[in-house]
């Protein structure tokens, strides 16, 4: 690890904290997330993840070369009143390491829009300002950016599209894999904000049957299918679903209840540590895909491999968000949604592909088989300059 750092907000009393796990061309990468009860070792094993989903995307012919990976954290409710005042103390405290090494976008609690807002109003850059020693053209790069955050894809911003449709490609990508059909393949989402949104939009619009999304309040479910777009266009800005919004034969049960759901396909797109050595003997699924950081304890994953079930890695399924960020900001994508969409599905299927098949063929787990990758890229990166 290169550095951790923890801040107390001097008005709550609140930690955060920013971890820079790796440095790699004098630069690390990584979001930052508000949540009561975050703590330094969850933010430590985020970072460590987003040196792995830094990695995995080093690829001949991008302009986009892996940097190192980062995070930062908040231990604060991101509902609770005053918690944009928190966010913003711990921007402005923070700010020389984001100038220095950090780049940072939103993660779970934190808005995109919220971040960029407070550096905008305090004159304190972008989340991005610490790649500008890596640009040749800040001028281009910044003006593809801006491009990118004001485009709107039916109804949502393009940014809080493209994490979850690289999670539906690599769903996709591994239900072919297994040689099931995704039209008639079913799937649960726990978590209805921009990654288990995302996701449910292109799972639905390839054809699955989505049988049940979990958010903060609740479990709604329906084994004919839920009607997605339609929960999208009520939703609240915390990923929240508008239970009025419900027809008469959707069901509305406890959050917990995603899990043992009889679906092909769980996608945990919420919180971290949502499987469980105790509850993963109730999955039902054979394919479990990491739209959310570290959502499968390294037990339970062991168990469920034990059982045939394949487990798709937070560091591969959920990078595409930050690899696009990058993508977008080297100029391997001019900013554009089909420009976008093109490179995540393309990216992920193959990555999601390569893994599989080298899981296969070597006799190891997806995750094992793509930190092969990971470790390989590493190398070539020469290590980064931990
Ligand atoms: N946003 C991204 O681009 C991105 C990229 C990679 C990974 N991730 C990870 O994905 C996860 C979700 O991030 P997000 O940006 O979509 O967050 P978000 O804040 O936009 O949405 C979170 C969703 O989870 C729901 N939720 C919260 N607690 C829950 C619980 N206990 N049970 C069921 N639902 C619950 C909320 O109601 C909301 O629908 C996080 O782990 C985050 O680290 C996000």
């Amino acid at each position: 690890m290169f550095m951790d750092i923890t801040w107390q907000d001097p008005a709550t009393g609140a930690l955060g904290y920013v971890v820079i796990d790796t440095l790699v061309r004098g630069t690390a990468s990584g979001g930052l997330r508000m949540r009561k009860g975050c703590t330094l070792d969850e933010v430590r094993g985020l970072a460590q993840g987003m040196t792995r989903k830094e990695a995995i995307h080093l690829r001949e012919g991008r302009a986009y070369v892996p940097v190192g990976g980062a995070k930062g954290g908040i231990d604060f409710d991101p509902r609770a009143p005053g918690a944009k005042d928190v966010l913003e103390r711990f921007l402005v405290a923070v700010n020389p390491i984001m100038h220095s090494y950090w780049a940072l976008g939103e993660d779970l609690g934190v808005r995109q829009d919220d971040i960029d807002e407070i550096l905008d109003r305090r004159g304190l850059g972008s989340g991005l300002t610490a790649v500008d020693k890596l640009l040749d053209d800040p001028a281009a790069a910044s003006a593809r950016v801006e491009r990118s955050f004001t485009t709107v894809v039916d109804g949502i911003a393009q940014d809080e599209l493209v994490g979850g449709l690289g999670v539906a490609t690599s769903v996709i990508a591994a239900l072919e894999a297994a040689g099931r059909e995704p039209g008639e393949s079913t799937a649960v989402i726990q978590g209805f904000g921009s990654m288990g949104g995302a996701t449910a939009r292109y799972l639905a619009e390839a054809g699955l049957r989505i049988v049940g999304i979990a958010d903060a309040d609740g479990f709604v479910s329906n084994p004919d299918g839920l009607d997605v777009e339609a929960l999208l266009a009520t939703r609240d800005s915390f990923g929240g679903i508008d239970r009025a919004a419900l027809r008469a034969e959707d069901c509305d049960g406890n959050r917990d209840d995603w899990l043992a759901v009889d679906a092909d396909v769980l996608v945990p797109a919420a919180v971290s540590y949502a499987i469980t050595p105790e509850n993963c003997d109730a999955i039902r699924a054979s394919l479990i895909v990491e739209a959310a950081n570290m959502p499968v304890f390294p037990a339970a994953e062991e168990a469920l491999l034990a059982r045939g079930v394949t487990v798709i890695p937070d560091f591969l399924a959920n990078s595409a968000t930050n690899a696009w960020w990058w993508w977008v900001t080297f100029g391997d994508v001019d900013g554009s949604w089909d420009d976008s969409r093109t490179i995540v599905t393309e990216t992920l299927r193959e990555l999601t592909t390569e893994v599989l098949a080298t899981a296969r063929d070597q006799g190891i787990s997806p995750r094992a088989a793509a930190q092969t990758k990971v470790d390989a890229n590493l190398a070539a990166l020469n290590g980064g300059d931990r």
